[in-house]
């Protein structure tokens, strides 16, 4: 089996990762911050090193503002839901995921003004557009690190710079880049930083987080969930210390042990050295695909600016059946159709039939990859 869906979860999961969902609930599995006896200190002890560990990846200061929450979708929900009001002005691209444009389209019905600035059909953004869409009434800016379609990155730096400058804060959905490129939220002065723990990250599904930027000032977000945090029970409203404001009920400490080894697992390897290889892999699968008759590649030619994500078609056949004959006849899985992005396959001209994407991860081999290219060859030309 060659598994190329690492866009839509990473697999397989690296050992050391198993192993420490295993252990905690084997030897910490008390409630942190609740019960106060050995397990429970044990459990805490847990998850503080795994916030820890996480703020120094991301830089930022203050482990508190790594927020655990289920995934990015929660997260990116926390900071739209929590933050803006009716009226409030937001500014987005137009290839963001369905995690981002169904909030803000819901939220847009209750009065908030969305503008969504149109990419390149390449995915790039002109930075031009951006700088003209964001206005001193502009509260947000949200965008995607890099397309869950087509791989290309959007310039979030650039961005921040323009929306700080109009007095705007930016989130940005690293769902497909946490754990793929290097994220320094210090140095790119991102304010909100959604991430999913069970893709470059390599931890399981079921936990991801929000980390907020040092300078932001969190009272201005309303929590998502109200309930227990084992912290200040007498009152019956919810603390405003960090991060117990936004993580109430018991959290998933497997799902964060996981998630921090398969961080540790990243920072011992060098996550310069899995994007090279990536990048490898990426280089010579759009080459491999673009010397076939009849199929077009998506996303920017320009290797540095994506990730290890490959869409393209097919002009005699529908992605679906590639899809199924990659899987049935090769035993090469990968994901067809419209990734939950209808926005970015209407901007890059695939809506509504979607495209075959490749992802490629840490585990794939040059080996994987030169078969791949040949499977996809035998059904182009059958
Ligand atoms: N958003 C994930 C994907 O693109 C699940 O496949």
């Amino acid at each position: 089996m060659i598994y190329l869906d690492n866009a839509a979860t990473s697999w397989p999961k690296p050992p050391e990762v198993l192993k420490a969902m295993v252990d905690v609930l084997q030897h910490a599995g008390g409630n942190p911050g609740r019960s106060g006896h050995r397990l429970s200190i044990e459990a805490a002890r847990v998850i503080y090193n795994a916030r820890e560990d996480i703020a120094r990846f991301f830089n930022i200061g203050d482990p508190s503002r790594v927020i655990f929450t289920s995934n990015a979708t929660h997260a990116i929900n926390l900071v739209l839901q929590g933050l803006l009001k009716p009226g409030d002005r937001v500014v987005t691209s137009s290839i963001e995921h369905n995690a981002v444009m169904r909030p803000l389209r819901s939220l847009e019905k209750q009065g908030l003004i969305l503008h969504t600035v149109p990419c390149a059909p390449d995915g790039m953004l002109d930075m031009r557009s951006i700088a003209a869409a964001i206005d001193s009434h502009t509260r947000l800016v949200v965008l995607i690190h890099a397309s869950n379609v087509m791989g290309t990155m959007l310039p979030v730096a650039e961005v921040a710079h323009l929306a700080h400058h109009a007095g705007a804060l930016l989130l940005v959905d690293a769902a497909q880049t946490a754990g793929a490129v290097p994220i320094d939220m210090k140095a790119g002065r991102i304010d909100f930083l959604a991430f999913t723990g069970h893709k470059g990250l390599q931890g399981p599904p079921g936990i991801g987080g929000l980390v907020i930027g040092d300078h932001v000032d969190t009272s201005q977000v309303e929590p998502l969930m109200r309930g227990g945090t084992g912290s200040q029970s007498e009152l019956e409203l919810q603390p405003e210390s960090l991060p117990d404001k936004f993580e109430s009920g018991t959290p998933n400490i497997a799902g964060i042990a996981g998630l921090h080894a398969g961080i540790r697992w990243l920072m011992d390897r060098g996550i310069h050295i899995i994007r090279e290889h990536e990048l490898e892999l990426t280089r010579n699968l759009i080459n491999g695909l673009s010397s076939m008759p009849g199929i077009k590649v998506y996303g920017t030619s320009d290797l540095e600016r994506r990730t290890a994500i490959i869409s393209f078609t097919a002009n005699n056949k529908e992605v679906s059946e590639i899809g199924l004959k990659l899987d049935d006849d090769y035993g090469i899985l990968v994901r067809v159709g419209l990734h939950c992005a209808p926005a970015a396959h209407r901007t890059i001209g695939t809506f509504p039939g979607g495209t075959v994407r490749l992802a490629p991860g840490a585990f794939t081999t040059m080996d994987d990859v030169n078969k791949t290219i040949w499977a996809i060859e035998q059904i182009i030309a059958s």
